[in-house]
C-alpha cells in the first residue's frame, strides 16, 4: 500500500521509519518533510495546513492511508477534510483533537469526568483572571488555552509576575487568539511522564513510557524547548503509577470523549505528573510525542500500519501491543543559540555512519538538501537514538553515537537521561 505522511520534523521521521519496517507498505510520501525523511520517503513540497492540496495530492497518487503527526493540522480539521473525500486517514477528527487544541476543554473535561489534574479556573476576561490572582497562592500556573508551539505555559513565581503573564497572553496576545482564554491553574512538584496510547474510539493500549528534557541547558536550566532529549522507558513508571492510570486516567478519558459525542480515534499522549498525592494530568496532546516518538516507535515490536488500521476500524482490542525489554535514548542534536536565535546553513557530516549501526538512528528534524549536501535548517536539528540492554547503557551509547555527527554550532545537553541515576 502507498501512505503519506503529513509533517516535516524528528517525530516523522520516527514515523516514516516504521512505516517503512511494515511488510505492507510499498511507496511512502510525506509532506513537506526534510532531508532524512527523504532517504526512505518521496517528499513532496505541500504545507501540512494545506488541506486542499493535501487532499488533491492523495486522491491523484492513490494514497491508501495518510497519517498526520502533527498538532496543528489536526486541531485544524485535517481528518474531516480527508474523509469527506472519502480518504482513509490516521488521527483524531477536529471535534476530538480539540482534546490538545483547547486547554480549558480538557480541563473542563477533566473536571466533569473526575480524572485527577491540577485545581484550575479558565478565565476570558483579563479582569476577572487579574481579580482571582489577588487571593491565589504562588507559584501559580498561567496557560493559553489554544496551540502555542508549546510555549502557553507561564510558572509565575509571584502576584507581579503573574499579572504581567496575564497582560502578555490576554492583552499583548503573544500567541495571537490562543490567549483569548486562559487556564489559570494550581502548581504542583513531581517527576513528568510521558505516556502516548493508540485509541480507536473506545479502546487504548498504552505504549511503552517516555520522559522528556523540555529545558534548554544541563540541569534543567534555561528556556523551554520543543525538547532537547528523551529516555524510555521511565524508571519512575512503576507497575504502581500504570495501575493507578489505568484506573482513574486512560479509559477513563477515552470515555469520556465518547460520552461526550468526540470519540477520539489515534494518538492520546498523556502528559503525567507525579506528585504526592498521585499522577494527574498535566496536558494531553492528540499526537506522538517530538521527541518521544523517536524512543518509543524503534522499541515497538508490532507492525506500525496494523495498529493504524486498527484504530480506524475500530479494532484496536485485537491488537497485542508489544515493545521490546530494552531502553531508549535520544539526544537531540540542535544550534547553538536554540530556542532564541541561531544561524543554520551549515553541512552535517558522519550520517553515514548510521546506516550500517544496528539499534542506531538518527532522525531528521532541521535539516535539508542544498546542492547535494545535507546542511542544518532548523533549531533542532537531529535526533540521536540509541537503544541498550538497559536505560544506563542506552545513555552511553547514545552520547558515543552524538559524537558521529559534526556540524558548525552544534549544541546537544549532556545529562539526557541523567535522573535514571536517581531512580
Ligand atoms: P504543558 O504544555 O501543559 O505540558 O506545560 C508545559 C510544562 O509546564 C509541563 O511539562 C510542566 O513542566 C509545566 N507545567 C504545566 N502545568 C504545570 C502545573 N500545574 N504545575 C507545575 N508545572 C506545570
Ligand atoms: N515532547 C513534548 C511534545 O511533543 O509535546
Amino acid at each position: 500500500m502507498k501512505v503519506l505522511i503529513v509533517g516535516s520534523g524528528g517525530r516523522e521521521h520516527a514515523i516514516a521509519y516504521a512505516v517503512a519496517k511494515s511488510s505492507h507498505v510499498s511507496k511512502i510520501y510525506c509532506a513537506p518533510g526534510n532531508a532524512g525523511i527523504g532517504q526512505i520517503a518521496e517528499c513532496v513540497n505541500i504545507g501540512a495546513m494545506e488541506f486542499d492540496r493535501l487532499v488533491a495530492f492523495a486522491k491523484e497518487k492513490e494514497i491508501d492511508l495518510t497519517v498526520v503527526g502533527m498538532d496543528d493540522p489536526l486541531v485544524g480539521g485535517i481528518v474531516d477534510a480527508f474523509e469527506k473525500e472519502g480518504l482513509r486517514v490516521f488521527g483524531p477528527r477536529k471535534n476530538a483533537a480539540i482534546l490538545e487544541g483547547s486547554k480549558a476543554f480538557s480541563k473542563d473535561l477533566m473536571k466533569k469526568y473526575n480524572i485527577p489534574t491540577a485545581a484550575y479556573e479558565n478565565f476570558s476576561s483579563p479582569e476577572e483572571a487579574k481579580k482571582y490572582l489577588e487571593t491565589s497562592k504562588y507559584p501559580i500556573v498561567l496557560k493559553a488555552d489554544g496551540l502555542a508551539l508549546g510555549k502557553g505555559v507561564l510558572i509565575c513565581n509571584t502576584k507581579e509576575e503573574a499579572m504581567a503573564g496575564v497582560n502578555e497572553l490576554m492583552l499583548d496576545k503573544k500567541f495571537g487568539d490562543a490567549g483569548n482564554t486562559i487556564v489559570i491553574e494550581e502548581f504542583m512538584t513531581g517527576r513528568e511522564v510521558s505516556v502516548l496510547s493508540f485509541v480507536d474510539g473506545e479502546t487504548i493500549k498504552i505504549m511503552t513510557s517516555a520522559q522528556d528534557h523540555k529545558r534548554a541547558k544541563d540541569g534543567d536550566q534555561g528556556l523551554n524547548t520543543g525538547g532537547m532529549g528523551t529516555f524510555s522507558p521511565s524508571p519512575f513508571y512503576t507497575k504502581e503509577v500504570d495501575e493507578f492510570c489505568k484506573k482513574y486516567i486512560y479509559q477513563a478519558t477515552v470515555d469520556a470523549m465518547k460520552a461526550e459525542g468526540r470519540p477520539f480515534q489515534g494518538i492520546i499522549f498523556f502528559g503525567l505528573m507525579l506528585t504526592e498525592d498521585g499522577p494527574k494530568v498535566l496536558e494531553y496532546n492528540a499526537r506522538f510525542g517530538d521527541p518521544e516518538a523517536q524512543v518509543v516507535l524503534p522499541r515497538m515490536k508490532n507492525d506500525i500500519i496494523e495498529v493504524f488500521e486498527a484504530c480506524i476500524d475500530k479494532t484496536l482490542d485485537r491488537i497485542d501491543l508489544q515493545f521490546e525489554d530494552n531502553a531508549a535514548v535520544c539526544v537531540v542534536l540542535a544550534s547553538d543559540g536554540y530556542p532564541v536565535s541561531y544561524e543554520k546553513g551549515f553541512e552535517i557530516h558522519g550520517l553515514e555512519q548510521f546506516e550500517t549501526k544496528e539499534g542506531y538512528y538518527v532522525f531528521h528534524a532541521g535539516t535539508k538538501l542544498s546542492d547535494g549536501k545535507i546542511v542544518t535548517n532548523g533549531g533542532r536539528v537531529l535526533g540521536v537514538t540509541a537503544k541498550g540492554a538497559d536505560l544506563k547503557q542506552a545513555r552511553a551509547n547514545a552520547y558515543e553515537a552524538a559524537k558521529l555527527v559534526t556540524f558548525e554550532n552544534k549544541y546537544m545537553r549532556s545529562d539526557i537521561g541523567k535522573a535514571i541515576d536517581e531512580a
